[in-house]
């Protein structure tokens, strides 16, 4: 085999952040090459420098694809030479179609206007070859983010690609959607495209990778080859986080005391069609000290339900109670839901979760302003200290606390979003795949964090697509499912089985 890409040498300085460090990294043609690293370790960037998103002359090294060497201005000129990336977060714009997005600024024109058959053609053919039985008018807000996926990977072969990057592309994606993805990524393989996958999912690149390069803190540790023998996770863990990992979930003893937070009968209408329900008739509590999971394939409801709880934030027509310690509460808005002790960290932390042109600090405090002012005046080292609690806690990796949230790693940007709910110290905490492209070592930290607050008596909820961390972490499982509660598990009776069963017993139910 002959390398397709050689970075040599690569530097990449931010102000105050050497985010590389000599980094060398080397990918054979044809092969699937993992990177794999910490948040923060700079895989995103490394990848920014090769694209020409960070233009050359911002960074030193020099780079060498199909032997050429590239001087890249922008990521047109990458894109030009057969490389595309496709970003941790995705690209598309929701309200054009399937098709528009497909052959956008790359659109399907002749004499000066676009041959909507020639669209059509060219993208049913594209949309094929990854699996995506769609109508190419669909626009992509319509369609799932497993399906969006897909978008951008035909989008690629519009394009004649010779090296697909994926940041991170399963991160949001279920394990049947991100099975797909692997699947289609080994047969692109067969066709000779090159792929550099990012992801922190370890069995995925167990499965697929030909090769691992390992980073940490911005310098290549090693890069090992898949040869004959199977890849060994323990390694690839050691390698990244600087030692070894015995447990992947901290010992849970747990105390568990009355019920302290319930929901009752809650059901709320979709805000776009108010006659289609979509959170039905849902009942389920916790109690002090515990840790519920809410397990669900995507579009179960599950986000739709912690949102309707914090506040309303999704839904319209909502009717049923939510009742902590006993008492009736009554919630119209998000600063109610803080009010009475209630905290959602979201899923979707680009658009809920952090103001991204604020500083670390100014994020941390954002929901417990009362907690570091004084008369109405907030009291700015109070803030600063409680954010450099938490970068402490949680290993933020940053150039320091005054950072803007934009230039953090996108595993550090959902840490903020944890430190400022845990900081509000709520009663009730809903976590929506709160270790969602975070690497393993957090991950820990966190189901620690959860542990924590669980032992101080606080009631914890938490929404996993994951399912072996919904077992390794909660003391009780409620199963969802197209709006419903579908099934309820103790930790000793479940598995996954035991929750793909229930998903699958309903979905016979309503088939009969
Ligand atoms: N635009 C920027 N300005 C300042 N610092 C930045 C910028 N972009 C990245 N960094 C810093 O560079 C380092 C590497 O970030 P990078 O995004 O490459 O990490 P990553 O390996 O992709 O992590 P993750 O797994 O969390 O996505 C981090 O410390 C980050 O804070
Ligand atoms: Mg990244």
């Amino acid at each position: 085999m002959s390398a397709i890409l050689k970075m040599e040498h690569i530097t990449k300085m931010f102000p105050g952040v050497k985010a590389l460090n000599d980094v060398n990294f080397d990918v054979e043609k044809g092969e699937i090459h993992c990177l794999v690293g910490e948040n923060g370790a700079g895989k995103s960037t490394l990848m920014n420098v090769l694209c020409g998103i960070y233009p050359y002359g911002t960074y030193s090294g020099s780079i060498y694809f199909q032997g050429e060497e590239t001087q890249f201005k922008t990521i047109k000129d990458s894109e030009h030479t057969g490389i595309v990336i496709i970003f941790q977060e995705l690209a598309l714009v929701p309200t054009l179609s399937i098709r528009e997005n497909i052959f956008l600024g790359n659109e399907r024109v002749e004499n000066g206007v676009i041959n909507w058959y020639m669209t059509d053609r060219d993208a049913s053919e594209v949309m094929k070859r990854v699996g995506l039985h769609e109508n190419p008018q669909t626009l992509i807000k319509d369609i799932g983010v497993g399906k969006q996926q897909l978008v951008e990977i035909a989008k690629a072969l519009s394009r004649d690609v010779q090296l697909l990057i994926l940041d991170e592309p399963t991160a949001a994606l279920n394990e049947n959607e991100s099975n797909n993805l692997l699947n289609l990524m080994l047969e692109l393989k067969k066709d000779g495209v090159t792929c550099v996958l990012i992801s922190h999912k370890l069995n995925e690149v167990a499965r697929v990778a030909d090769s691992i390069t390992i980073l940490r803190d911005g310098a290549t540790i090693e890069t090992i080859k898949r040869g004959n023998q199977p890849i060994n996770e323990a390694r690839i863990i050691r390698g990244m986080v600087g030692r070894d990992m015995v447990d992947r979930f901290p010992k849970r003893d747990a105390k568990i005391g009355e019920i302290g937070f319930e929901i009752k009968d809650w059901t709320v209408h979709d805000p776009l069609q108010p006659d289609r329900i979509k959170i039905n008739h849902v009942n389920l509590n916790v109690r002090h000290g515990e840790i519920i999971g809410i397990a669900g394939l995507m579009g179960a409801g599950r986000t739709e339900l912690a949102m309707s709880v914090f506040g309303k934030m999704y839904g319209v027509n909502i009717s049923g109670q939510i009742i902590k310690d006993g008492r009736c509460l009554t919630i119209h808005t998000v600063r109610d839901a803080i009010g009475a002790g209630i905290a959602y960290a979201t899923e979707d932390r680009k658009t809920y979760g952090l103001i991204l042109i604020k500083d670390i600090i100014d994020n941390i405090s954002l929901a417990s302003l009362n907690k570091v002012s004084a008369n109405m005046v907030i009291n700015r080292n109070r803030e600063i200290q409680a954010a450099e609690e938490y970068r402490e806690k949680l290993n933020i990796k940053c150039s320091g606390v005054t950072q803007r949230t934009n230039d953090l790693s996108g595993g550090n940007q959902q840490k903020v979003v944890l430190s400022k709910w845990i900081f509000a110290e709520p009663d009730c905490l809903i976590l929506d795949e709160p270790t969602r492209g975070i690497d393993v070592g957090a991950k820990y930290e966190i189901y620690t964090i959860m542990n924590n607050l669980a032992e101080m008596g606080k009631t914890v909820i938490m929404i996993s697509s994951e399912l072996p961390e919904i077992l390794g972490v909660c003391d009780r499982i409620y199963v969802m499912d197209e709006g419903e509660i579908v099934g309820e598990l103790t930790r000793d009776n479940a598995s996954q089985e035991a929750i793909m069963k229930c998903i699958m017993d309903n979905h016979r139910e309503e088939a009969i």
